[in-house]
């Protein structure tokens, strides 16, 4: 039990850290914790004020909108606020904010509320102002009343209307949107600051709201900022019964609004809804930091009422954080398959994305330069997807002298070889290939589950057949026996035969999984599975040249070069030799662009959800048909598949002009 004392001392300690973060996010865009441990405070002092709502403190942060503008800028006061959002972390927390909105809405629980649901872009909020149908202000949100007249940067923004697509426009219009930097640009803005010895951005939306919030909107040209519009503020002359149509006009005017966006009766299309987009998230080009959930009809959002900071009828149903603060511990070195040197952070372990994390890839020496990573540092973690987790930043205003720079070895860790820094001047290798480390990697990639799949040969069976010489290269694995097995710690009998067995089956993989599990530089799952199509044995692939090499899909002329500098090396033939008398690989069923195969030479790329096939299985079905599958629609694309809810693909395929096909229709196709 928290005395009262105890909780006023508290209140006014998170009253204070937030105003500080406060500041350091909305006026600085530099924050120094991660946006889940700001939730946690928020989340904290929200939590005390319920329970002694006396002590709430006049100028609760939990009372009000983001930040007041900073001095530099014009003010610019919105016809009406632009409030914020109160959050759902899980399902239960939406079935709260579900039951709620019943009782606001005075409906029984057997009526569904009609919801909208879109994404929650992860940038900066702002108020784009119209009259009679042309720009005339843009603003920040700011405190939520008064924000910073953004005008001539928004202006640099290709996407914005200048004028409203309509012969009779509103008197007024406010229009309601986010700024994002694409991933992508985020990466090439850091490169470039980096280049310049200027700070680096934390990620996107520290980066995206820098640039807008600049003085000089030469610097915010020179951002590749984006806009997606969500919302309208003030509106004279426009009556809209709910936000889809509010959307869709918004989208009529000539504003970039998302297509991920659905209405939803009830709470179980939207956590279909949640889970679509949270498999998206990783191939989406933008950041987003959940989906928000918004009652339809506009005169139920006015029914629910509104609190100081947030209307009722709407909530961001957020994903797991994918940034945390931790500390480096260490910094150790990783020898790779192919001698690459990796420096990986050890670190406090922390919860990311649904995982405990307590490593972090530091990529490369430079890398650590670069972002001057030291050991004892305070950073900012994050995971992208099934990304390896990495350093985003370093929080070096909380240094406190103590923390150590790290030093480079000369050395590899495993072999003791002098380290080759050259070759390309960012990765630094260890050429030794007898190197014991760089052997472990190797055979334990030949058997991992994309390759030749033999689970049982974990990391650390390999470290243990390796460590007592029993495998010196790919072959010795296939000729192991039970006397040997049975001597090491943690086999028995029974686990002696499970892993016998496993490698007995493992003798007759598909061809890609073989030219992938060989770990040549460059290639992966994917250029594996192209050159096995293409090739459709291992013997043309050997003998090929280069220029025949880029002509796979997919292949180029660096992936040629590594194919042939592996394919040419006496060590790695033999190698392969020896191995090949043990195992058969298997030639796909389809080879070649030219031959067998209905699908043969078609380029083909799926969107949306199919009634009958999962992606998987449809990525197969074309594949066995002799068919390429691509991420994305281009001019090359034969034609795009598609099912319910369709993505920007779709868009792309009518572009361009390119074929559309439902599943019926393709499966006609193939009979
Ligand atoms: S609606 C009453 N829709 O999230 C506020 N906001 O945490 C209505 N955001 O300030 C906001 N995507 O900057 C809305 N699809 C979306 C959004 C979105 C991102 C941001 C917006 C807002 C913040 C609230």
């Amino acid at each position: 039990m928290v005395s009262k004392n105890q909780a006023l001392k508290r209140i006014q300690e998170l009253t204070s850290m937030i105003h500080h973060h406060n500041f350091r996010y909305y006026v600085l865009d530099d924050p120094e914790i991660s946006d889940s441990n700001y939730d946690r405070l928020f989340r904290e002092l929200q939590d005390l004020e319920n329970r002694f709502p006396d002590l709430k403190l006049t100028d609760s942060p939990t009372q009000r909108v983001g930040e007041k503008p900073a001095e530099q800028f014009l003010k610019i006061r919105h016809y009406s606020p632009m409030l914020s959002l109160s959050n759902a972390l899980t399902e239960s927390e939406f079935m709260a904010f579900d039951e709620r909105a019943h009782r606001l809405l005075e409906k029984s629980p057997s009526e569904p509320i009609e919801y909208f649901t879109e994404l929650k872009f992860d940038g900066l909020s702002v108020n784009l102002i119209y009259e009679k149908g042309k720009l005339v202000r843009a603003a920040t949100r700011g405190d939520g009343q008064i924000g910073e007249d953004i005008t001539r940067n928004i202006l640099t923004i290709g996407s914005v209307p200048r004028h409203l697509r309509d012969t009779e426009p509103p008197k007024l219009l406010e229009v309601r949107g986010e700024v994002i930097l694409p991933l992508t640009d985020f990466d090439q803005l850091n490169q470039q600051q980096s280049k310049q010895g200027l700070k680096l951005f934390s990620n996107p939306r520290n980066a995206a709201a820098g640039s807008i919030r600049q003085l000089d909107p030469t610097i915010t040209a020179s951002r590749p900022l984006a806009i997606f519009c969500y919302g309208i503020g003030k509106n004279e002359g426009f009556h809209f019964y709910t936000l889809e149509d509010c959307q869709n006009q918004l989208s009529h005017w000539g504003f970039p609004v998302h297509s991920l966006r659905k209405k939803c009766l009830g709470p179980n299309p939207v956590f279909q809804f949640y889970e679509k987009i949270a498999s998206l998230r990783p191939t989406l080009p933008f950041e987003i930091d959940g989906i928000v959930v918004k009652m339809n009809r506009i005169h139920e959002i006015d029914q629910a009422g509104f609190l100081s900071r947030s209307p009722r009828g709407m909530i961001a149903f957020k994903y797991p954080p994918r940034q945390e603060t931790t500390t480096v511990e260490d910094i150790i070195i990783q020898v790779g398959r192919t001698g690459a040197l990796t420096p990986v952070a050890i670190l406090s372990p922390v919860l990311v994305g649904g995982a405990i994390v307590s490593r972090a890839t530091l990529h490369n020496p430079s890398e650590i330069e670069r972002k001057d990573i030291r050991i004892g540092d305070r950073v900012i973690i994050q995971r992208a997807g099934d990304v390896i987790p990495e350093v985003a930043s370093v929080l070096k205003n909380l240094r406190t002298g103590k923390e150590k720079k790290f030093q480079f070895p000369n050395q590899c860790p495993s072999c003791q070889k002098k380290v080759n820094h050259k070759e390309d001047g960012v990765i630094a290798r260890c050429l030794n290939r007898d190197c014991i480390a760089q052997l472990k990697e190797r055979i334990r990639h030949l058997f991992s589950k994309n390759a030749l799949n033999i689970e049982e040969l974990g990391e650390k069976t390999v470290e243990q057949l390796v460590d007592q010489g029993l495998i010196k290269n790919y072959s010795d694995v296939y000729k192991l026996n039970k006397n040997q097995l049975i001597t090491l710690e943690g086999f028995a009998e029974k686990s002696s035969d499970k892993l016998l067995k496993s490698i007995k089956k493992a003798r007759t993989p598909e061809l890609y999984r073989l030219i992938f599990g060989l770990g040549i530089r460059h290639i992966g799952e994917k250029s594996a599975k192209n050159l096995a199509h293409f090739f459709g044995s291992l013997d043309p692939l050997f003998k090929a040249h280069e220029d025949d090499l880029i002509k796979v899909p997919e292949v180029g002329t660096e992936m040629a070069k590594s194919l042939k500098i592996y394919f040419s090396d006496p060590h790695h033939r033999s190698e392969l030799q020896a191995l090949l008398k043990w195992i058969h690989p298997q030639s796909p069923i389809r080879n070649r662009g030219g031959g067998a195969g209905k699908l043969a030479g078609k380029t083909i790329a799926l969107t949306g959800t199919l009634p009958s096939f999962s992606r998987t299985d449809m990525v197969q079905l074309i594949e066995e048909n002799g068919g390429r599958v691509s991420s994305s629609v281009s001019k090359k694309t034969d034609f795009l598949i598609a099912g319910q809810e369709a993505g920007n693909k779709l868009d792309q395929a009518n572009q361009l002009g390119v074929k559309i096909l439902g599943e019926q229709d393709f499966l006609k196709l193939l009979q």
